[in-house]
């Protein structure tokens, strides 16, 4: 049995109380459990069921809001609240199940709830998964005493785009206050007036912008926090669901993704605990709609005298094996990261096999070099010591990485950044060099990670050998002989590591072709890769796989219409190096692309086969020692750490001059950006402000304040931006999102206009 979280205090205490176990009798039934375990967690050991509203061991311990959960304790004159109660040795207990007392206690309670809560059931979006609903069901009275008119509010409110308050059905648990102020920490909602006045409210009525907002929605105990996107589509019984893992970032979260008539209503957690815990970002949320745009390509295109032009599938195969045949193995193919292993495993098999070429461009690696250090994410909640290379923000590259940081620091843990913008302030290029100083120089925190006993690395960005450079200090400082410490890279696409492995089990050659004569592009990210719009220009031909023709839609001259993740079956490494199984959603209005592509191997004679459970099959006796899907489970294993060797630290370069201007431009590619939230309106209000970022030494020397408009410029290209002064950010840099800079050199000068 788990026992709660117990929050502060060194790990190693915490370890301690847990090993201690107590006797404790509840309705009868004894159970030993660890000392500090709470009373809730003690009865559904004993197989009793305490029922509980305000309490939710993830935002915290209990507080006793709700006092769903009174229970009676021998010795004690008043009913208890079970929730903050931790069980003590000998305790006896009754709850509602044996004691008059304690059911009489219940049942006023849920009358206190039920006093001005409208019973609008039928049509609430939280209908059949409620728990008000289903707890009143069975400890309820069935008739109300209450005859005079309810209280009535304004309904429902937006607190921001995503999420709507009905006010009325709030029965002030503080879970999603609590949510806000201790896991998020974005003290956006919080709990205003006193008594029956009470209310949820957000900071002076703005938006809830936080990145990770929606969990508010499934925390919810009622109907009072509902999401837009979902209000009124469908019931919860209706729905077929399938577990899978979000797509869109290397955290790979566990989510259940629920469709009904073969459309996503909506993606929930799935509680992994080790990767999640139950959390995901509102990217991960509330961007499926996207799939339903009507900008969505459904039918391959063609470039025409024109523009694009509608053709069959037939034709467009013909099409492509026409391409194929004419590049005469001059081909090269293009990956994202965001493919399943099956997808790139079977573009890889057409490339390499089919079209005779063995050339591929892979989006920035993560190393296995850091195999020996692997911890599962979990890990950083118990860590003493955590330090952040952080070139490009956590929470844009693997946003859940900054929840759990946010827990490090409560369990006490010192967190580190090390960055353009961090504790310790290094420039672009520059974390090499840290890695490299913290490995053989002595320094305060030199000291602190060597004395830790949980001490973890984390690299976000910063060339394309960061993973080298960390497993040399987590070698040098030891972490593969400590359990609970080690390295985690954060790549810059949910897949990186997992498509290299498709790419080499479908071939080991890796010549290079003198001219480009076909150019397969996978994905939307690669389509914006600088390295391949380059590409595109020198090939004869270009084929994009593409949700949406968006860069791509340009250059390319023949366009195929792509599934998304949410549709996709098949397999994902994340960024721990755990192998997760996505299963895709009923339905998908685009043709899947293991369905073209056996068809096209079929022509071009390669031996392709058709299902993904085949393909992994396949795929895993090269480069996966052979394991098998089923082992992987709902929620995958974390693979063991591989043997540590001695590393020959990758010597740290410098930076190279910059070209243009004398500011260096850090471009960062913001969570809330790509296809899948530009073609979300609901999330259109957390897309990156059209900004620069400038410290203020550099703006007060070129007369800039915070909110005008400037001039950034690099080699004859300029884009206006607004100004914004971060005080954190080192002098020489300025930060800009991607979307905004797309053309922009990396030396820049920034200017009134
Ligand atoms: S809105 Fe929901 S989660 Fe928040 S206090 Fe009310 S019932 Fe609890
Ligand atoms: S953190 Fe990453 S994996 Fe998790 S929901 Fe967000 S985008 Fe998806
Ligand atoms: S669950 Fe114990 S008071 Fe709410």
């Amino acid at each position: 049995m788990s026992a709660p979280e117990l929050v502060g205090g060194s790990a190693a205490d915490r370890e301690r109380i847990a090993h201690e176990l107590v006797t404790v009798t509840i309705d009868g039934r004894q159970v030993q459990v660890p000392k500090g375990t709470g009373l809730v967690e003690a009865a559904a050991a004993a197989g009793v069921e305490i029922p509980v509203f305000c309490y939710e061991p993830r935002v915290g311990a209990g507080i006793g809001a709700c006092r769903m959960c009174l229970v009676e304790i021998e010795g004690m004159p008043k009913l208890q609240t079970g929730c903050t109660t931790p069980v003590t040795d000998g305790m006896v207990v009754h709850t509602a199940g044996t004691s008059e007392q304690a059911a009489a206690g219940q049942s006023a309670t849920m009358e206190f709830l039920l006093l001005n809560h409208p019973l609008d059931c039928p049509v609430c979006d939280k209908g059949g998964e409620c728990a008000l609903q289903d707890l009143s069901f069975r400890y309820g009275s069935g008739k109300t005493r209450m005859t005079f008119r309810k209280r009535s509010l304004e309904k429902p409110i937006p607190i921001s785009p995503t999420i709507a308050l009905d006010r009325e059905r709030c029965i002030m648990c503080f879970r999603c206050t609590r949510f806000s102020q201790e896991v998020a920490q974005d003290e956006e909602l919080s709990a205003v007036n006193r008594g029956a006045l009470s209310m949820i409210a957000t900071f002076e009525d703005e938006p809830y912008r936080g990145p990770f907002s929606g969990n508010v929605t499934e925390l919810c105990p009622v109907g009072a926090l509902t999401s837009t996107q979902y209000r009124f589509k469908a019931r919860p019984w209706e729905y077929e669901q399938a577990a899978s893992v979000c797509g869109l970032c290397p955290v790979g979260c566990n989510v259940a993704v629920q469709s009904r008539e073969g459309r996503v209503q909506r993606v929930l957690s799935r509680n992994h605990p080790e990767v999640d815990r139950g959390w995901l970002c509102d990217k991960g949320r509330f961007s499926y709609s996207h799939l339903y745009s009507e900008e969505r390509i459904l039918t391959p295109r063609r470039r025409g005298v024109r523009e694009l032009e509608e053709l069959g599938w037939e034709q467009a195969l013909d099409e492509l094996e026409g391409m194929i045949e004419r590049a005469q193995g001059e081909v090269v193919l293009a990956l994202s990261g965001s493919e399943t292993l099956e997808l790139a495993y079977a573009l890889a098999k057409i490339v390499r096999q089919g079209a005779g070429s063995d050339r591929v461009v892979l989006p920035e690696q993560a190393a296995d070099a850091l195999d020996p250090f692997r911890v599962p994410i979990s890990a950083l909640a118990e860590a003493e010591e955590i330090v952040v290379f952080e070139e490009c923000p956590v929470l844009d590259r693997a946003p859940l990485i900054e929840l759990w940081l946010k827990q490090a620091r409560r369990n006490g843990a010192h967190v580190t950044r090390i960055g353009p913008s961090g504790d310790i302030q290094r420039g672009r290029g520059e974390a090499a060099l840290a890695c490299q100083e913290l490995a053989e120089k002595e320094s305060a925190l030199g000291k602190r990670l060597r004395a830790a006993e949980r001490a973890i690395l984390l690299w976000s960005g910063g060339g394309g050998a960061g993973g080298c450079h960390l497993a040399a200090l987590a070698h040098a400082l030891g972490l593969h002989e400590k359990e609970g410490s080690g390295a985690l890279l954060l790549p810059a696409s949910p897949n990186a590591r997992g498509v290299a492995e498709a790419w080499a089990a479908a071939g080991d050659e890796n010549r290079q072709p003198r001219q480009i004569g076909l150019l397969v592009v996978s994905g939307d990210e690669a389509a914006s890769e600088p390295q391949v719009r380059q590409l595109a220009e020198h090939a004869r031909a270009t084929v994009a796989l593409t949700l949406f023709a968006g860069d791509s839609g340009e250059w390319a001259d023949l366009v195929l219409p792509a599934t998304g993740y949410l549709e996709r079956s098949g397999t994902m490494r994340n960024l721990e190096g755990r192998l997760q199984r996505l299963r895709g959603a009923t339905g998908s209005p685009a043709r899947r692309e293991l369905s073209w592509l056996a068809e096209l191997a079929g022509r071009l004679g390669v031996d392709l086969p058709g299902s993904e459970a085949a393909l992994f099959t396949e795929l895993s006796a090269k480069v996966l020692d052979g394991i098998s899907l089923a082992s992987l489970g709902d929620r995958a294993p974390l693979p063991p750490r591989v043997e540590a060797q001695t590393f020959e630290a990758a010597r740290a370069e410098s930076p190279p001059t910059l070209l243009g201007g004398p500011l260096e431009l850090i471009r960062y590619r913001a969570l809330f950006s790509g296809p899948e939230v530009e073609h979300v309106p609901e999330l259109s209000f957390q897309r990156p402000a059209a900004e620069v970022e400038i410290s203020p030494e550099d703006a007060d020397r070129r007369g800039i304040s915070g909110g005008n408009e400037v001039v950034v410029r690099s080699n004859g290209t300029r884009v206006t931006l607004r100004a914004r002064i971060n005080a954190a950010l080192l002098p020489g840099m300025v930060r800009v999102a991607a979307e905004h800079c797309a053309e922009l050199a990396r030396g820049v000068e920034v200017s009134r206009p």
